[in-house]
């Protein structure tokens, strides 16, 4: 045996001991989570402040700021610039009290809800944030439902302390009745709106005063023990007892701050603050690291996979093309969910068997980019994305691995998209499937195989006026919409065999989507429920099951 040879395999053993070791402190320091909320419940004001705290930003308003002054990335960004709405979803990484935290940023718009569908597929956490004086609205309860789905743990919290809301005990009442999901206060408020005096926070015993953070400071809270006779001089007198009073009815009523039960997404950790004031978010951010789930183990093919499994792997969840119109890019968001990710490693593509090496990986800070050299269970990166990748993809080291994929979710509306100029046919199809793979909208096709224009089903309207503007902008056609007056989307458990079991169906128009599976088109909830109440055995779902293994049909 020659010298190198004897010493190699120690060497080996040492630098896997080594990267084993880095891969175990990098998963225990990583914590995820996106923010799920109503437009204008403040979460842009939110993520400034935690932004603020992570030191990534030195100024809060740098988010909006950097918004509105951002040079034209790409064409269709200019229509995020008219309307001045947020259609992009990006990724904010942060450092904070020796935790590396991802905040997997959503549009904000919700025409473009099912890009945060997307991108709560790959989140390990979700925050939910109410306006106090509003309560749970619609789009926060939509969201929620595609939490519940892969029970994902849920923080609340509840924002505009500092303006007159509902009051919290009715707060609590609404999630736990509505959202069928325990609630566990982690501070209580004292007062509201002009009597806002602060926080007791239900853990330490102590009282936490409120006070206005300085415009781009972090905030000095002054925390005070209840027995503190300084108290009696700061806050009022009936204010604290009508507070204490509370938490003695809840401390009554006997739920515990259950761990497994917040893991397990049954139990939601409640906080109130306000963002705008910058009160209550460093208490926030502290106690989600501590009770906050780290990367978690995905379902595969081959069973869970650990994060900890010391090979790569991880899968895509967003796709975005021409984010700059200059080099036709497309980039695809992978979500790191097991082994360390370096620079150009070489990967397997589970779906088409090919080997790729992944020499630009980019690190996304909203519009801004910047090239990684490695990422860990939990991270996001941006992988360019030659036309290969398609939601749901798994890209492995070592042995096969491949992820379950991201369901596809309702749409509301549809309508169909006319191609006037036969001579363009070429173009309209590849935009039409490129848009479809890229999933910035659902392309559904009648059953009827004459009528071959696509149908677009999207979730709002601006979703296919993005379309439509990006066919014209990047593939030089012309489009007409002819809305068709469907409002809600059903697939068919069981496929066409269920279907033809029950006959002919009324008021609704059977299609079918891009892996030929039956979908029924309604024009109300009223006419969905009487199909249901008529044929008791049909089972219908508002979320279509990942198909993998089959090639989508394209136009
Ligand atoms: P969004 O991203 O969820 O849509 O909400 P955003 O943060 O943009 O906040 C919506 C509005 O609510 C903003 O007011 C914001 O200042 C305000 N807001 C957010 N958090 C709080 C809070 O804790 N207390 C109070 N009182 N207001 C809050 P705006 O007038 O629409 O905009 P701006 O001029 O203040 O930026």
């Amino acid at each position: 045996m020659t010298a190198s040879s004897s010493q190699s395999p120690n060497t080996d053993a040492s630098s896997d001991d080594n990267l084993q070791s880095r891969l175990i402190k990098a998963v225990n320091n990583r914590r995820n989570f996106a923010i799920i909320s109503h437009p204008d419940a403040g979460k842009t004001t939110l993520t400034e402040k935690l932004l603020l705290y992570g030191g990534a930003i030195q100024q809060a308003g740098a988010v909006k700021a950097r918004g509105q002054q951002r040079k034209v990335t790409s064409d269709w960004m200019e229509l995020e610039k008219q309307r001045g709405i947020s259609i992009t979803s990006t990724v904010l990484q942060f450092d904070y009290s020796d935790n590396t935290i991802n905040l997997l940023d959503t549009p904000g718009h919700q025409d473009f809800s099912e890009d945060t569908y997307r991108t709560l597929a790959a989140a390990d956490n979700a925050v939910m944030l109410e306006d106090a004086a509003k309560g749970l609205e619609p789009q926060t309860r939509k969201l929620f439902e595609v939490c519940r789905m892969r029970s994902i743990p849920i923080f609340t919290f509840i924002n505009k302390m500092d303006r007159p809301g509902q009051e919290p005990l009715r707060l609590l009442d609404e999630i736990e009745s509505e959202l069928k999901l325990s609630t566990w206060p982690v501070n209580w408020p004292i007062g509201s709106g002009e009597l806002f005096r602060g926080v007791i926070d239900r853990r330490k015993k102590q009282v936490i005063l409120f006070s206005r953070a300085e415009r781009g400071k972090q905030s000095e809270e002054r925390h005070l023990s209840l027995d503190d006779p300084d108290i009696n001089k700061l806050v009022e007198r009936e204010l604290l007892e009508k507070a204490l009073e509370e938490l003695e009815l809840l401390d009554m009523a006997g739920s515990q701050l259950d761990q497994d039960l917040i893991h397990s997404g049954d139990l939601t950790p409640v906080f109130f603050g306000s963002a705008m004031t910058n009160f209550g978010v460093r208490p926030f951010l502290d106690a989600f690291l501590q009770m906050a789930h780290g990367p978690s183990a995905r379902s595969s093919s081959d069973g869970l996979i650990d994060p900890l499994r010391p090979e790569f792997s991880g899968f895509v969840f967003k796709l975005q093309a021409n984010m700059d119109p200059r080099h036709r890019d497309r980039v695809a968001f992978l979500r790191v969910c097991s082994g360390r990710f370096e620079k150009d490693m070489t990967v397997s593509h589970a779906r088409t068997g090919k080997t790729i090496k992944l020499s630009r990986p980019q690190k996304l800070f909203g519009q801004e980019r910047a090239v990684v050299d490695d990422a860990y269970p939990g991270d996001v990166i941006g992988l360019n994305n030659p036309g290969m990748f398609a939601i749901g993809d798994t890209l492995y080291a070592g042995n096969k691995v491949e992820y379950e994929g991201i369901p596809c979710f309702s749409p509301e509306i549809f309508s169909w998209l006319r191609n006037p100029n036969p001579s363009a046919f070429k173009n309209f199809r590849k935009g039409v499937n490129q848009l479809r793979e890229e999933g910035a909208v659902q392309i559904l096709y009648d059953t009827d195989e004459s009528k071959r224009d696509p149908i677009l089903a999207a979730v709002g309207q601006l979703q296919l006026e993005v379309v439509q503007h990006r066919l014209e902008n990047e593939y030089g056609v012309e489009t007409r919409l002819e809305p068709m007056g469907y409002q809600v989307a059903r697939w068919v458990d069981g496929g066409w065999k269920s279907l033809e079991n029950i006959g002919r169906v009324f008021n609704c128009k059977t299609v079918q989507d891009a892996w030929s599976r039956p979908v029924l088109l309604f024009k109300n909830d009223w006419n969905l429920n009487q199909l249901l109440e008529d044929h008791s055995d049909l089972k219908l779902s508002s979320v279509a099951p990942v198909v993998s293994g089959v090639e989508p049909i394209n136009l």
